[in-house]
C-alpha cells in the first residue's frame, strides 16, 4: 500500500507549526469517538500526537478511521491546528496543537494486546517477556534502551578521548577462570573438544597489553552459568578496560573520569572526586558488606574490647574461639513490641544466625532479658560505644567473625527498609572498596580459592606471607560500588611468571593443571608483559541504577527469566537427532526435549 515518508514524528509537533500540512506514521495508542468525532493519540518512539476525524474536514477519512483500534499502525495526512480552548493537554510536549487529517492509511491491523501499552501496568512479569516487542513499545522501556544507547556513546567517547583502542576478543574461547560454570559449545569439527563462551575477555585483553595494545576497552558480552538473581543474568553487558604501565591510582583516576561524564550526562549531577575509598576489613566491620549502601548510616560497632573481660558465656566463647561481637544501634526502634523482636530474631535466624540479642535503651538504663549477664560497668561502656540514647533498640550477633559480619549487614540492610532510610531521591553514594583479601577459605572444600582471579596481584608488601599464611594476602584489587551495588572490579595484574607460580601453587594447582588451563597466558607473559591492570564495569547494573530501576531485565531488551529461559523465542530449545549427531552428542537419560 501507498505511503507518505513523515514530515515530522509524533513527538514535536508544536504550536509553532500550526497551519502547516503534515504527515505522521505511527501506532494507534487510544481512541475516542465522541459523538461523531473521532480522536486518536498516535505513537512511535519521540512521543503522542492527537489527531482528529471530523466527518466535515474529510468524509472518506472519518469513515476510514472508524476501523482502527490500538496498536493498529496508520500513516496519517492532515493540518496541525490549535487545540481548542481548554482542551489542551499540559503533560504532552504535543499537548497545545492537534491534526484535522484528511486522508488516512491503515499500513496494518493488530490483534488486541494482551496488556495495555503504557508505563504502570499490573502484569506478570512472564507475559511482558512473552510480549517483548509489546512490552519495549512502552515509554518506560524505550526510555531504559534510549539511556542505555546514550550510555554507550558516553563510554565510547570518553574511553576514545584517552587513547583506549576498541578490540573485539573471541566468543567461542577456552574456559576463563572467573570463576562461575562455563557455557560449553561443542565442536562439530573435534569430536568431544568443546569451546566455553567467555565469562570476561580477562585473558585476551591481559594478551593484548603483550601486545602492545597499551589501552584497551571493549563493550562485550560476557556468560555464565550461575543462579540468577535480579542483578544477574546468565548473558550480560561489561565495560571491559585494560591499562599497561600503571598503578592502581591510574585506574581510579580514568574510572573516576568515566563516572563523572555518566554523572553529568545522565543525571546532570557534578560527582565530586576522588571518591571515598574503604578498605574490604573496614567496610566488613562497620557495613557488614563489601558492597556497602552508604545512602543510609546505620553504622556497625565491633565489641570485642567492651566484653574482653565478660563473664557472659556466649560472648566469653566468641572471643576465645577468636569470633566477634558486632553491634549497631536502631533508632527510635526502643519501642518495638515482643512480636516485632521476635520477628527480627527469625529474620537473623532463618539467615543462618544462632539468635539476636537485643536491648531495649530506656532513661533509666538497658532493658533485656541479656542484662543479667552484663555487669553495670560493661552496660555503660556498650552505651557509649554504640554511642545509644532513650528510645534505641541495640542489636547484637556474635559468632564467627566473617559470618556475623556478613549477618548483621543484613540486619542492617533489613533495619534501613523497616525504617525507610532509602528514599527514591536519596543521593546516590559512590565510593571505592579496596585491599580485598587475594585468598577466601572455602569451609565446604577446605582450600583457598582466589577471590578475584588467579591474576590479580598480590600487595608487594604481602608478597612474604603467600608461603606461611595466605589469609594475610591482601590483593591489589578494588570494587567500584553505587548504592550498594558492585559496578565495577578489577585489579593490577601479576605479569612476571615467578610470582604467577606462587600464586598457582597457594591456589594448590600443579605446574602440569596451571600449564593445561592457562599455558597459553603464561607463555605470551615471557615474551615481555609490561606491568598492567584493568576493570570491568557490569553495564546492565549501572545502566539498571542510572534508569531508576530495581532489575537489571528492565534495561536489558531482551533477557532471560531467573530459570535462564528467553519466553519470547522459547529458548533453550530441543535440537534434532541430526544436529546432534552431527555434534557427536547423545542425550542421556530422559527423552530430550524436542
Ligand atoms: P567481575 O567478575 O567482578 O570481574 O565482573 C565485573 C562486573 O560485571 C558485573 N557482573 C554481572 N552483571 C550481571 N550479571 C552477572 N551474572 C554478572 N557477573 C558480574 C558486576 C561486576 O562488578 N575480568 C574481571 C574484571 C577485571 O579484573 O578487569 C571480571 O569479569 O557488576
Amino acid at each position: 500500500m501507498y505511503f507518505k515518508q513523515r514530515t515530522h514524528t509524533c513527538g514535536e509537533l508544536t504550536e509553532e507549526h500550526i497551519g502547516s500540512e503534515v504527515v505522521l506514521n505511527g501506532w494507534v495508542d487510544t481512541r475516542r469517538d465522541l459523538g461523531g468525532v473521532i480522536f486518536i493519540e498516535m505513537r512511535d518512539r519521540y512521543g503522542i500526537t492527537q489527531v482528529v476525524f471530523e466527518p466535515h474536514i474529510s468524509e472518506q477519512a472519518h469513515h476510514e478511521s472508524k476501523v482502527l483500534r490500538s496498536e493498529y499502525v496508520v500513516s496519517i495526512e492532515g493540518v496541525v491546528r490549535k487545540r481548542p480552548e481548554g482542551t489542551e493537554n499540559t503533560t504532552l510536549p504535543t499537548g497545545n496543537i492537534d491534526v484535522l487529517v484528511n486522508k488516512v492509511v491503515v499500513l496494518n491491523v493488530a490483534k488486541t494486546t494482551p496488556f495495555p501499552i503504557q508505563d504502570n501496568i499490573d502484569v506478570h512479569e512472564d507475559l511482558r517477556l512473552k510480549y517483548r516487542f509489546l512490552d519495549l513499545r512502552r515509554p518506560k522501556m524505550q526510555n531504559a534502551l534510549l539511556l542505555r544507547h546514550k550510555m554507550y556513546q558516553v563510554a565510547r567517547k570518553y574511553l576514545d578521548s584517552l587513547n583506549f583502542v576498541e578490540v573485539e576478543t573471541p566468543v567461542l574461547m577456552k574456559s576463563t577462570p572467573e570463576g562461575a560454570r562455563d557455557f560449553l559449545v561443542p565442536s562439530r569439527m573435534h569430536k568431544g573438544r568443546f569451546y566455553a563462551l567467555p565469562q570476561s575477555p580477562q585473558t585476551y585483553k591481559q594478551i593484548l597489553m603483550v601486545a602492545g595494545m597499551d589501552r584497551y576497552f571493549q563493550i562485550v558480552k560476557c556468560f555464565r552459568d550461575e543462579d540468577l538473581r535480579a542483578d544477574r543474568q546468565p548473558e550480560f553487558t561489561q565495560i571491559d578496560i585494560e591499562m599497561s604501565f600503571i598503578d592502581t591510582e591510574q585506574i581510579y583516576e580514568m574510572v573516576e573520569g568515566l563516572m563523572k561524564d555518566f554523572y553529568k550526562q545522565v543525571w546532570n549531577k557534578d560527582l565530586v572526586t576522588p571518591l571515598p575509598r574503604l578498605t574490604y576489613d573496614d567496610a566488613m566491620e562497620t557495613y557488614g558488606s563489601d558492597k556497602p549502601d552508604l545512602r543510609f548510616d546505620l553504622p556497625m560497632t565491633t565489641l570485642n574490647k567492651v566484653f574482653e573481660n565478660s563473664t557472659f558465656r556466649v560472648f566469653q566463647d566468641s572471643i576465645t574461639k577468636g569470633g566477634i561481637i558486632s553491634g549497631m544501634v536502631a533508632p527510635g526502634c526502643g519501642d518495638y513490641t515482643r512480636n516485632q523482636l521476635d520477628n527480627l530474631t527469625d529474620f537473623c535466624k532463618k539467615l543462618g544466625a544462632g539468635g539476636l540479642i537485643w536491648i531495649r535503651a530506656k532513661e533509666e538504663g538497658l532493658e533485656s532479658p541479656t542484662m543479667k549477664f552484663l555487669t553495670e560497668d560493661e552496660q555503660k561502656a556498650l552505651t557509649a560505644a554504640l554511642d545509644a540514647k532513650p528510645g534505641d533498640l541495640l542489636l547484637i550477633l556474635t559468632g564467627k567473625k566473617w559470618k556475623t559480619l556478613q549477618l548483621m549487614g543484613m540486619l542492617r540492610q533489613e533495619m534501613a527498609r523497616r525504617l525507610n532510610l532509602i528514599k527514591e531521591d536519596s543521593e546516590p553514594k559512590l565510593l571505592w572498596v579496596v585491599d580485598f583479601p587475594l585468598f577466601e577459605w572455602d569451609e565446604d572444600t577446605k582450600r583457598y580459592y582466589a577471590m578475584h582471579h588467579p591474576f590479580t596481584s598480590p600487595r608487594l608488601e604481602d608478597i612474604e606471607y603467600m608461603e606461611s599464611d595466605l589469609s594475610r594476602v591482601k590483593a591489589r584489587a578494588y570494587d567500584l560500588v553505587l548504592n550498594g551495588s558492585e559496578i565495577a572490579g578489577g585489579s593490577i595484574r601479576i605479569h612476571n611468571s615467578d610470582l604467577q607460580a606462587k600464586m598457582f601453587q597457594a591456589l594448590g594447582l600443579t605446574d602440569a593443571e596451571a600449564n593445561e588451563k592457562f599455558g597459553f597466558l603464561m607463555n605470551a607473559f615471557q615474551y615481555g608483559a609490561p606491568p598492567h591492570g584493568g576493570i570491568a564495569f557490569g553495564f546492565d547494573r549501572l545502566a539498571m541504577i542510572f534508569a531508576g530501576e530495581h532489575s537489571i531485565r528492565d534495561v536489558i531488551a531482551f533477557p532471560k527469566t531467573a530459570s535462564g529461559m528467553s519466553l519470547m523465542d522459547e529458548a533453550p530449545a530441543g535440537v534434532s537427532d541430526d544436529q546432534l549427531k552431527e555434534l557427536h552428542i547423545r542425550i542421556r537419560g530422559e527423552q530430550a526435549a524436542k
